[in-house]
């Protein structure tokens, strides 16, 4: 499925494999991994890393039709395969869970030096519309560590609700927020 999402200052679409050493430098940054579920690198490193993950959304854009998108600054250029050069700078997406129909998770990683400007509401907000346009979901769901401020900054303002903890899906106990769809009850 090719998708594009156009925002004001991105530019989402699949992931590329040439898109591997820009994803192993987004994972090559403790910082960016600190709360992600993938904290250790493991033995083979970021290059091994991102292959990995850009296959993983490949396979799961293929096979249930989401999966996560990369993240790149979006050119004033009409011209779309020129647009389509920028470096990514990061990901977000949509991604199937595995016990429910009616949801999906709402992931998101930027690099630093991009951090502070908005940047993943913006994408996340593309994200959501399209999801919500795309997928017979009800409701879009996201899972931070509690004490990840920035994140569930991210997730208040894209209009989530706190919904309490949940160890349902990662080995930990995780904030939990979600949205339903507008006129929907969730659930
Ligand atoms: C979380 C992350 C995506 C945020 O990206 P970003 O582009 O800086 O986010 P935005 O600028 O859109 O919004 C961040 C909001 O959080 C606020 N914020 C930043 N650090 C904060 C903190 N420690 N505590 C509370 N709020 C914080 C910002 O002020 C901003 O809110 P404001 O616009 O009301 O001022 C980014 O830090 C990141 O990629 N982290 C590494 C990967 C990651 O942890 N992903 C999420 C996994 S659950």
């Amino acid at each position: 499925m090719e998708i594009e999402l156009v925002t004001s200052r991105l530019l989402l679409r699949p992931f590329v494999d040439g898109d591997q050493a820009a994803v192993a430098d987004l994972f090559a940054d403790e910082a960016v991994r600190r709360h992600l579920a993938m904290a250790s690198m493991g033995p083979k490193g970021p290059a091994h890393f991102a292959a990995g993950f850009i296959r993983g959304s490949q396979d799961e854009w293929r096979e249930g039709g989401c999966g996560a998108l990369a993240v790149t600054p979006r050119r004033a250029t009409k011209d779309t395969a020129a647009r389509g050069e920028e470096r990514v700078i990061g990901y977000c997406g949509l991604r199937l869970l595995p016990d429910r129909i009616s949801a999906v998770e709402l992931l998101y990683a930027l690099e630093q030096t991009h951090w502070g400007r908005g940047l993943a509401v913006e994408a996340a907000n593309a994200v959501m519309d399209w999801g919500f346009a795309n997928l017979p979901v009800r409701e879009i769901v996201a899972f931070t560590r509690p004490e990840h401020g920035a994140s569930r900054r991210v997730m208040e303002k894209l209009g989530l609700t706190h919904r309490g903890g949940t160890d349902r899906y990662y080995s930990e106990t995780l904030a939990a927020y979600s949205l339903a769809r507008a006129g929907g009850t969730g659930g």
